[in-house]
């Protein structure tokens, strides 16, 4: 497994099939992707690309204890690849870069199914579940850098 920058364009497939698959293309272009603070990570399989996580700075108002955040967004990973640690490396390798930015926390909202595997990578929920139209349940979720 490789990881790279890559642009926000190059997350679009994988965010369409995985995250909001049959909505219109447009709807994987999230507010903020072109941003200067913002980066995008993919890890490949060779010259596959399989897994993505787009990274924006980002304060959410209810975590108050930390001035300078980041937010995760469009983590996916191929159904094939998944469970192989692809988008843990991703994260592994967004915290230095979280960091060397003077932030010092990565929250997401995270989809109910997936709450698990924040979990597991250190995030800790806060708050109630809440509903994102056609979307679904999520929750809100931070961890330190
Ligand atoms: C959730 C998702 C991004 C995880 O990606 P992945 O590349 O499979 O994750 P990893 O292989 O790095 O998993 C790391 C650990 O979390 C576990 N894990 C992965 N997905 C999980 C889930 N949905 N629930 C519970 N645990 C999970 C893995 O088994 C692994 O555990 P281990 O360290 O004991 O082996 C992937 O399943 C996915 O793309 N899901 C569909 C899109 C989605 O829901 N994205 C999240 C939007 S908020």
């Amino acid at each position: 497994m490789k990881i790279l920058r890559i642009s926000a364009s190059d997350t679009y497939d994988i965010r369409h099939k995985m995250l909001r698959p049959g909505r219109p293309k447009e709807t994987t272009i999230f507010p903020g992707d072109e941003e200067d603070q913002t980066f995008h990570l993919g890890a490949f399989d060779g010259n596959k690309l399989v897994s993505v996580a787009s990274f924006y700075f980002e304060k959410h108002p209810d975590l108050i204890h930390d001035e300078y955040q980041y937010r995760l967004r469009g983590m996916a990973t191929l159904p094939e690849y998944q469970g192989q640690g692809h988008s843990s490396a991703l994260l592994k390798m967004a915290f230095p870069i979280i960091k060397l930015n003077l932030c010092t926390l990565l929250w997401c909202n995270a989809r109910e199914n997936a709450m698990g595997f924040y979990q597991k990578v250190g995030f800790e929920r806060m708050g109630e579940p809440f509903n994102i139209p056609q979307i679904g349940q999520h929750v809100l979720m931070f961890r330190k850098v």
